[in-house]
């Protein structure tokens, strides 16, 4: 790879530094952002960031104009990208809210996504695979490069080709499929989705937050021998109500992910993880940096905030309001809320997921998500429920027990939350007891899987 900055960054650079490389993300205010136009019949590359800032800036009144601007530096979209959400969303606001939209929210993320080269001023490492690293970056920060989102800006992340540079990573330019809002649009979720996107971009231009989040991309190469693990099932506590990202303050929460973080969020997924990611927003930029997890991999997210309120789920999901998060704050200004993205295989035939090696799978997924590297004996009990088993057609009581294998190794307690399947609660209490009455290791358990799948 090409290293055309001037020398090493400096570790703490005052003035935006530029690192246009396959190693960090390609930021759009890069002065090696070049885009084709035609002058007088003659194509010619210019300076992207000068055509995004100058459409940006003529003012923009309405969703045609919103649109025109965004086309104005994605030219090569203008046939492929259609807006149909965008535009009916506005028509059907209100007056008052469209004013407000337009004279006071979207100028001001204008500027904010123009700041870029002031507030983001260091190159940002992508976190690609097989890498264990981490970023921190400050809130301030991330509304800026989700505002970059926002309008499309970001260069290289259009291309839908399996050859394209980030085929591997996932999509992070809104107008790619969410503006757009697969076909039917009345009350359609993607309605929803919208709004509790923009009350983000409401909240923070009117008061940008001052704290961090930290990005963890964490690779293990060595995972227990489940066949030989001595360990005991640790405690299970089991709730019918109750939400993680609601209950489960100060536990480590779970995010049902996909392989590409976050999921359809920026499409048409409107299930755990996007849902979790359209409430704490901050958690889309992990969307511009983090390729697609390996099987050995998970990403902890620590310090992301919730901006909003919703009820329902998927079809009946609906913003609810304003969320003003009161978690408390660590030393770094990191809100106090652990987020593991652990993505489990998605199961198209039931029978399947009882092989041993999808089980190893599973169980090594679980666990490089659960374990605690640097306090295992102080590390809070895991706050998860039925991870695979929506979307991803898993059998939740199979996947709770292994779970609890996981768990047991990663010596972490485990609250699941049965989203109200009280059965669900009731199967697991039992087989928890079951376990824990005949004093059954892991080891027993994973004999016990491998013999049910023989027969
Ligand atoms: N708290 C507790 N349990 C929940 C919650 C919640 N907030 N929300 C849902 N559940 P799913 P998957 C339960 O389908 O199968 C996404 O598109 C509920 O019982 O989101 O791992 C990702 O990006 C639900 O049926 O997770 C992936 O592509 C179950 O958890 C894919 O879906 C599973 O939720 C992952 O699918």
């Amino acid at each position: 790879t090409e290293h055309k900055g001037p020398g090493p960054p400096p570790s703490k650079s005052t003035t935006y530094y530029d690192i246009w490389d396959s190693h960090h993300v390609r930021l759009p205010c890069s002065p090696e952002n070049r885009y084709p136009v035609e002058e007088n019949k003659e194509k010619k590359l210019v300076k992207r960031w000068d055509l995004i800032q100058s459409s940006l800036r003529l003012g923009i009144a309405n969703g045609y104009q919103l649109q025109k601007a965004i086309l104005a530096y994605n030219s090569r979209y203008c046939k492929k990208w259609s807006f149909h959400m965008l535009e009916n969303f506005f028509s059907q606001s209100s007056e008052t809210y469209k004013q407000k939209f337009f004279n006071v929210i979207l100028p001001r993320m204008v500027d904010l996504a123009l700041s870029l080269p002031a507030i983001c001023i260091e190159p940002i490492p992508l976190m690609s695979s097989q890498r264990n690293c981490k970023v921190t970056i400050t809130q301030q920060q991330i509304a800026c490069l989700l505002s970059n989102a926002f309008f499309c800006t970001y260069p290289r992340r259009n291309s839908l080709g399996p050859n394209s540079e980030y085929a591997n990573y996932p999509d992070i330019n809104f107008s790619r499929y969410l503006f757009n809002g697969y076909g039917s649009w009345q009350n359609s979720p993607f309605y929803e989705k919208l709004k509790t996107l923009l009350h983000y971009f409401e909240k923070v231009c009117e008061n940008m937050p001052t704290g961090t989040v930290t990005f963890e991309r964490r690779s293990l190469s060595d995972f227990p021998l489940w066949e030989q693990s001595p360990c005991h099932l640790r405690g299970l506590h089991l709730s019918n109500g109750g939400r993680i990202e609601d209950e489960g303050t100060g536990l480590l929460q779970v995010d049902f992910a996909n392989k590409f973080i976050g999921g359809g969020v920026l499409s048409s997924g409107l299930v755990q993880e996007e849902i979790l990611f359209c409430i704490c927003p901050e958690l889309i930029v992990s969307k511009l940096f983090v390729e697609k997890l390996d099987d050995n991999e998970c990403v902890i997210i620590t310090g992301a905030e919730q901006y909003s309120s919703y009820t329902g789920y998927a079809d009946s999901y609906k913003w609810a309001g304003n969320f003003n998060d009161t978690t408390i704050r660590d030393e770094h200004g990191r809100r106090c809320r652990q987020i593991v993205a652990m993505d489990a295989t998605c199961f198209r035939r039931q029978a399947i997921q009882y092989k041993p090696q999808n089980v190893r799978r599973e169980l090594n997924k679980a666990f490089c998500g659960f374990f605690c590297d640097y306090d295992p004996e102080h590390s809070p009990a895991v706050a998860t429920g039925n991870w695979g088993c929506g979307a991803f057609g898993g059998d939740p009581i199979f996947k709770g027990l292994i779970q609890l294998m996981a768990a047991a190794v990663a010596g972490r307690d485990l609250c699941y939350f049965t989203f109200n399947d009280e059965d669900l609660m009731e199967d697991l209490r039992e087989m928890h007891l079951f376990i824990k009455q005949h004093k059954m290791p892991v080891c027993d358990l994973w004999k016990l899987i491998v013999s049910y799948h023989k027969q």
